[in-house]
């Protein structure tokens, strides 16, 4: 048994042992004055206890601290900002240890970090992640006549593309039945055709006579 989980940990520490993700972008945009989610997860293979995880601002100012137990517990979360709030939860599928900013202001851009410390990795070392945040007066929603056109356009291809495949079937199902016609016509003429018939019937006849 010690040497299996030698084995697993040694494999996990080739791999990744342990890894701390923002999601797919780490730019966020808020507006000012609005609540923003700063997302953080994180993914271990080896388990963990006693996984101390911080949020930290501009690499100077701690804005929280978590501890978690283990798996089965949430975390104990302390903040040092009235206006972060812990919203994760570690006990679910994800490690998620995302917190949301409070009534964001302009002062409030910067680095956001997440920094995850587990003890039962080798050398407990420190894995991190950051969100670069920018606040701004006004959300810029991709222009609209520009996502009204793109609509329209991809719109009326999806329209052409379903005219197109409806027009398809309809040829199809004609040339189809037209053939079938023309099948039947073959099949009919084949029949007054006597090779087929007569091979046929050659074949049943010599069956037939040996047991004559
Ligand atoms: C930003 O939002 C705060 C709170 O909503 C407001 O008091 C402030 O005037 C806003 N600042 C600007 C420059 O819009
Ligand atoms: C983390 O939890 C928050 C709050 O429930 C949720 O909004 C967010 O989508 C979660 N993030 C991930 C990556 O699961
Ligand atoms: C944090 O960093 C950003 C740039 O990354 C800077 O604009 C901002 O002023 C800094 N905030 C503080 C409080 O140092």
């Amino acid at each position: 048994m010690p040497q299996l989980s030698c084995l697993g940990l040694y494999m996990c520490a080739v791999a990744v042992a342990l890894e701390v993700s923002v999601g797919k972008t780490n730019v966020v945009t808020a507006l000012n004055g609005s609540d923003v989610l700063l997302p953080c997860v994180f993914t271990t293979c080896i388990g963990f206890w006693d996984l101390v995880f911080t949020w930290s601002y501009n690499d100077s100012t701690t804005l929280c601290r978590g501890f978690i137990k283990s798996k089965a517990v949430e975390p104990k979360v302390q903040s040092e900002n009235f206006r972060v709030v812990f919203v994760g939860s570690t006990t679910g599928k994800d490690n998620n240890i995302s917190i949301v900013l409070l009534s964001v202001d302009f002062s409030d851009a910067g680095k956001y970090t997440c920094h995850v410390k587990n003890p039962r990795e080798k050398g407990n070392a420190e894995h991190s992640s950051y969100i670069e945040l920018q606040v701004v007066h006004k959300l810029v929603v991709a222009d609209n006549t520009l996502t009204l056109i793109i609509v329209a356009v991809v719109g009326g291809l999806i329209g052409l593309l379903i005219l197109f495949m409806v027009v398809k079937k309809v040829v199809l199902f004609i040339i189809k039945k037209t053939q079938d016609g023309k099948k039947e016509c073959l099949v009919s003429s084949s029949g007054n055709d006597n090779t087929e018939n007569g091979l046929a019937g050659s074949k049943a006849e010599q069956k037939v006579t040996p047991k004559a």
